[in-house]
């Protein structure tokens, strides 16, 4: 079997940084949502879905793409991200009934804050040294888990 990460990662590149922790724990590709074809997810079993949270939600493009794959045919799916609140994986909520959906089977979910600066939550600057290196591992550890229950 054979797996590919994909990720969203336009604010600090907090999420690429989890993505490629997971890549190297489960020897796989990560690419990010432009660097990769519909032609070329068909190909994999397990995909590992990742971006920033962005107002609520993950990012659209990784929908988007998702729509392309003609048979998802209980495809496997992780779901992962980074966010400002330090329990973002309540925002995934949209991304796991799309998932569901389109008939992707939905095998688990990572989430670790992120740094952010901006005005969104009314301070300055969030979780400036995350993903930190605890992050990291908790994300390897999952991906770990995942290739583990699904391979
Ligand atoms: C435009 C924008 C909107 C955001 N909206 C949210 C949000 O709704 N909830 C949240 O927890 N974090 C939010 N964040 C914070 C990001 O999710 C966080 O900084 C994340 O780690 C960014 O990942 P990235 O560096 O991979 O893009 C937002 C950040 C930006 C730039």
């Amino acid at each position: 079997m054979s797996c590919i990460i994909v990720y969203v990662s336009k604010h600090k590149g907090n999420t690429k940084k989890v993505a490629l922790a997971m890549a190297q724990e489960i020897n796989c590709e990560a690419k990010s949502v432009e660097e990769v074809s519909v032609e070329e997810l068909e190909k994999y079993d397990l995909l590992g879905i990742g971006s920033g949270i962005y107002a609520f939600g993950m990012d659209r493009e990784l929908k988007k793409l998702l729509k392309k794959i003609k048979n998802p045919n209980g495809k496997k799916v992780f779901v992962f991200s980074t966010s400002a609140d330090l329990n973002g994986a309540k925002y995934h909520k949209g991304m796991k009934k799309f998932l569901q959906k389109r008939g992707f089977s939905f095998v688990g979910e990572f989430n670790c804050p992120g740094a952010y600066t901006g005005w969104f939550f009314g301070k300055k600057s969030l979780n400036l040294d995350r993903p930190n290196e605890s992050d990291l591992k908790s994300a390897k550890d999952f991906a770990k888990s995942i290739v583990e229950k699904v391979f």
